[in-house]
Formats: structure tokens, C-alpha cells, sequence
């Protein structure tokens, strides 16, 4: 069975993105997908600072939700990320998470499918999109399209 990971990188674990991750569990649920989904937001996680230990260690010197999540996206066959827009951009922590996983996991991304999900009032959702599927097409994963505006 094809397992989804969804993370959600609001602080609010039942706001507008939790709201379109929600559906999409829905949906993944009817096709006959496991999902799972992790509230990334609401925690405490710090940016990467470049040291490289990631390189001889496997993990991230940060020993949180990072490296909890890491054997997780491993298994996973799919990676949904929900960000709101905060100044035009995905949130900070959601950013801090994903520069620590992406860049501290050696295992191949290559064919694991790529889909986010952004959530704002006013404007900055296609350029926060953009940032977010930059971390799918920079690891070799194909992004997840729709149709009309995504
Ligand atoms: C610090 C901060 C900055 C924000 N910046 C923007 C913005 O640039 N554009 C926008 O449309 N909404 C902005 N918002 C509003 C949120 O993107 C919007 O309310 C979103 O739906 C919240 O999602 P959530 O309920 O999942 O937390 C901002 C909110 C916060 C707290």
C-alpha cells in the first residue's frame, strides 16, 4: 500500500492548512493510501547551521523532529507539505524543518512524488508554492500537479 506523509507546517493544528491536509487524507483514504501526518508548526525546530555533521553522522546534529521524521519520509512514497503564508513566504519553522531534512538524509528522493499546499488571506501563495516544490525538484521528485490555479 503507498504511504503518504503530510506534514503541516502551521502552528495551528486545526487552521485552514490543517483544513486542506484534512481533505487530502480524505481523498488519499478513498484511493486506498496510508497516510500519516506530522504537525511540524506547533513545535520547536531550529534552522540548519551548515556544519555538515549530517555527512559522517547519517542524521542531523539536531536531535528532534528532523530525525524522527527522516525514516519516515524514507519509507514514504509520497511527501505532502503544508505551509500558511507568512510575508509571502512558507512559515519559518516549516522552512527550518524542511533545509534540515532535506539536506540531512542521504537516501534517495528519486521518484518519491512531491505535492504542496499553501494557505494565505490576501497574496504570496504562488511564490511560497514556488519555494516549497523547489525542495521536490532539486531531490529528483516528481511534483504532484492539478488543475486551474493549485
Ligand atoms: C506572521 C504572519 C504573516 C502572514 N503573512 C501573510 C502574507 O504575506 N500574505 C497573506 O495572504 N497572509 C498572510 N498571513 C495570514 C496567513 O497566511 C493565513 O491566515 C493562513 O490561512 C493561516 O493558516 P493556518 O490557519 O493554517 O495557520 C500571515 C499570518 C501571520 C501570522
Amino acid at each position: 500500500m503507498a504511504k503518504i506523509l503530510l506534514c503541516n507546517g502551521s502552528p495551528h493544528t486545526n487552521g485552514c492548512t490543517a483544513t486542506a491536509l484534512d481533505e487530502m487524507i480524505r481523498v488519499f483514504a478513498e484511493e486506498g493510501m496510508e497516510t500519516e501526518l506530522i504537525q511540524v508548526g506547533s513545535k520547536a525546530v531550529r534552522g540548519c547551521i551548515s556544519c555538515r555533521s549530517c555527512s559522517k553522522l547519517g542524521k542531523c546534529v539536531f536531535d528532534d523532529l528532523v530525525n524522527e521524521v527522516a525514516p519516515k519520509f524514507e519509507e514514504a512514497d509520497g511527501l505532502v507539505v503544508g505551509s500558511p503564508v507568512y510575508y509571502g513566504s512558507p512559515n519559518g519553522t516549516l522552512l527550518s524543518f524542511l533545509d534540515r531534512l532535506f539536506y540531512s538524509t542521504g537516501f534517495s528522493k528519486h521518484m518519491k512524488v512531491g505535492a504542496a499546499v499553501v494557505s494565505c488571506r490576501r497574496g504570496g501563495n504562488t511564490a511560497s508554492f514556488d519555494v516549497l516544490n523547489k525542495y521536490f525538484t532539486i531531490s529528483g521528485m516528481p511534483v504532484a500537479s492539478s488543475t486551474y490555479w493549485n
